[in-house]
């Protein structure tokens, strides 16, 4: 389990990043923080685009980063979003893609995702409790399959 006080630092990082959402046509701005396995803290934010579809949200631009640098061992990420503006009004939990692309890289049932208003503010939980029976590497793992 991590601790309180990671997981207030966490906030405070996630809070940090999410001043460089680039969000342009949603003003909706998401910051996030990475705890790798190490103890490193890779941060993220959502990154729009004209085209729309293009647009990364803030947790894949982390796991993304994190990943690019050659570190798949994570513990926690904290995760902030609200309407442009610096008051925080309501949690955001990660969407069902951002869900998908933990779910190839963390324990699913040791992973936790703090949603946060603010440091004293925040709801955390396994990602087995946000993507409940997720399709994962371990189902493509045919080494004790007769059909393999
Ligand atoms: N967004 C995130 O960054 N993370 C989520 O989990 C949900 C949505 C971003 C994507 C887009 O830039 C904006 O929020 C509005 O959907």
């Amino acid at each position: 389990m991590i601790s309180e006080e990671t997981i207030r630092n966490l906030i405070v990082q996630a809070i940090t990043a999410r001043r460089n959402s680039y969000s342009p046509y949603s003003h909706y701005q998401v910051g996030a923080a990475l705890l790798a396995e190490d103890g490193q803290i890779i941060l993220g934010c959502n990154i729009e685009n004209a085209a729309y579809t293009p647009t990364n949200c803030a947790e894949r631009t982390a796991f993304f980063k994190a990943v690019s640098e050659g570190i798949r061992s994570f513990q926690a990420i904290a995760v902030v979003g609200s309407p442009a503006g610096e008051e925080i009004t309501q949690f955001a939990y990660p969407c069902g893609v951002c869900r998908q692309v933990m779910m190839e890289f963390c324990n699913p049932a040791e992973f936790q995702i703090i949603a946060a208003k603010s440091q004293d503010e925040y709801v955390c939980m396994t990602l087995d409790q946000f993507l409940p029976n997720g399709f994962g590497p371990d189902n493509l793992d045919t080494s004790g399959s007769q059909e393999g």
